[in-house]
């Protein structure tokens, strides 16, 4: 069953948003048109059992994260006031968000298309999933829900610089239309936002999504002697492939968010000064 179909999304809001999706895939990029995308959160309609699903992740998540996630998450997940035992409202959590940064977080259905998703993050705006995964599935997660999107995601867009990141790495996604530098921008990708670490206070810790929000990605990529973990190059990282259905064997640790956001705009801007569909 697709995570569209969940009490707190309308059925046929949802259909309208993935129609939409549908179409913007023949669209000129930077004629998306995201609101067409975007479903409402019916806050009311989650039940006590998915309450009780995010409790008991973020219970799980919480033995490790003060110690072991980077100071930035820790700092955001305070700043937009996620709650250890009720699923996030994300009218508060823009509230908190729009005053930071600007950023803010909107539900979509299940999939968007890559050039959509790109341009959502190019408009400072992340798509989030607003179903959570059944009660009966706790440790099985077959594609992202409400805790990997927005307890995993979305607090890092509360630190500017993180937030910079983003949205010029969505630009630069959007323009270029060359599969040599999607498919590098899509290792950047993997290896920042979804899986990246960061060394602060002598320490390696975690900062990407599928690390803070998996508690078995979490541990392994900190404790297990399998792991490669090499200093962040983006050179490296972007001709580095990566497999997306089992622990990575390498990852990349930043030494500050800096990096990240200056390593974008050097490469960003080399891609923006190209027509889009032009070599590598
Ligand atoms: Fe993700």
């Amino acid at each position: 069953m697709s995570s569209i179909w969940h009490p707190v999304i309308d059925g046929k809001e949802a259909q309208q948003a993935l129609e939409a999706a549908k179409r913007s895939e023949s669209v000129e990029p930077d004629q998306i048109d995201i609101h067409s995308m975007m479903i409402t959160q019916h806050f009311e309609k989650y039940s006590e059992d998915d309450h009780e699903v995010w409790r008991l992740l973020v219970a799980k998540r919480m033995e490790q994260l003060p110690e072991f996630a980077s100071n930035t998450y820790l700092a955001g997940l305070k700043a937009i006031n996620l709650k250890p035992d009720r699923i996030p409202d994300l009218r508060d959590v823009n509230k908190r968000l729009g005053e930071l940064t600007g950023w803010s977080s909107q539900g979509v259905p299940g999939f968007i298309p890559a050039k959509s998703f790109f341009a959502f993050l190019a408009q400072r705006v992340f798509p989030a999933t607003i179903s959570i995964r059944p009660l009966k599935d706790l440790d099985y997660l077959p594609e992202p829900d409400i805790v990997h999107d927005v307890f995993g995601h979305v607090p890092l867009h509360a630190d500017p610089v993180f937030g910079d990141f983003l949205q010029t790495y969505g630009k630069a996604a959007m323009h270029t239309n060359d599969p040599y530098h999607t498919e590098r921008l899509a290792r950047l990708f993997w290896f920042t936002v979804e899986f990246g670490l960061i060394h602060e206070d002598g320490k390696i810790k975690l900062y990407g999504s599928g690390l803070v929000s998996s508690e078995g990605e979490g541990h392994h990529a900190l404790e297990s002697k399998e792991v490669e973990r090499r200093p962040f190059d983006m050179e490296q990282v972007c001709s580095t492939s990566f497999e997306i259905d089992h622990f990575q064997p390498i990852l990349y640790v930043l030494e500050g968010f800096d990096q990240l956001r200056d390593s974008m705009n050097t490469y960003a801007e080399m891609l923006l000064n190209q027509p889009a569909g032009s070599a590598g």
